[in-house]
């Protein structure tokens, strides 16, 4: 059996009806887990359940609904009998704009699913299965956790205590279950559409590997750290954002094309 093989393990991933959250549940369940998928509706939770190759469950749970989080994860345990992997990956940036003109129900929003949201489902499939039996946590925070960044404010101050989060788990929650986090750059999903619709080449020219990112370069990182590969690893954080936090190398390209242009032209 490789390190990356979860057969026989059951993972959740909440806010997986599309996305990063369907990627990974793919990734996952291509290693052999078996994988619940969480969206605020059943319908869609279905939907992309069938997407998946492998044991796949949809489960609709409002990320922050304390009640179908219980009945998810102890569904969960019912069905599948563990929890061994549980992906943090629904989030949501409603409040757009300077921090000086936030009101506090995006505020409170924000915070609520992207901070409580992980908390609290940790804490049920700790207190449900891994807490006993061991397991792996990964959160999806962002760079923008990393960064400061005009109009994402209130987002990427969710992302920075999530990773905050990520690390204080990883201590209180040692050894038995590592907490790791994903923090990606753009990716070519719903939520971040408006930083890449109809600026998709320009923006990834950008980054240092030339390209804006897939679900999959998520995924494949969540699978990475879901499992026994990354079995010394905890409270890391591994960003994923095609060299992004590199800063903006247009110019070092245009610089290298024109030098290039000039070595071959004399
Ligand atoms: N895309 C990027 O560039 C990027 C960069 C850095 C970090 N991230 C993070 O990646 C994660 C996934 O986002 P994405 O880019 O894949 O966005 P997406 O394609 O819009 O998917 C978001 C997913 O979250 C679910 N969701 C939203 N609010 C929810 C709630 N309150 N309860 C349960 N599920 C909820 C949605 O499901 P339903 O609508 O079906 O409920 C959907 O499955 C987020 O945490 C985001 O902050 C994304």
């Amino acid at each position: 059996m490789n390190g990356r093989d979860l057969s026989g393990r059951t993972a959740v991933i909440t806010g997986a009806s599309r996305g990063i959250g369907l990627a990974a549940a793919q990734r996952l369940a291509e290693a052999g887990a078996n994988v619940v998928l969480t969206s605020r509706k059943q319908d869609a939770a279905d939907a992309a359940a069938a997407q998946v190759r492998g044991n796949a469950l949809g489960v609709a749970a409002h990320v922050t609904d304390e009640e179908a989080a219980r009945r998810c994860v102890d569904s969960t345990v019912e069905r599948f009998g563990s929890i061994d992997v549980l992906v943090n990956n629904a989030g949501t940036n409603p409040a757009h704009g300077p921090l000086i003109d936030q009101d506090h129900a995006r505020f409170a929003k924000t915070v609520d699913v992207n901070l409580w949201g992980p908390l609290l489902w940790t804490s049920l499939a700790v207190k449900a299965w891994m807490g006993e039996h061991g397991g792996a946590v990964v959160n999806v925070a962002s760079v923008g956790g990393m960064a400061v960044e005009a109009d994402l404010g209130v987002y990427n101050a969710t992302k920075a205590a999530l990773i905050h989060l990520t690390r204080q788990l990883a201590l209180e929650l040692s050894p038995g279950v590592r907490v790791n986090a994903v923090a990606p750059g753009v990716v070519r999903t719903r939520l971040a559409e408006g930083l890449w619709s109809g600026n998709e080449e320009r923006l990834g020219a950008a980054f240092a590997l030339g390209r804006i990112g897939e679900p999959d370069d998520i995924g494949a990182a969540v699978a990475f750290l879901a499992s026994d590969t990354a079995s010394w690893i905890t409270g890391e954080t591994l960003v994923a954002d095609g060299g992004a936090l590199l800063g903006d190398t247009t110019d070092r390209k245009t610089r290298t094309n024109r030098s290039g242009r000039r070595a071959a032209d004399g």
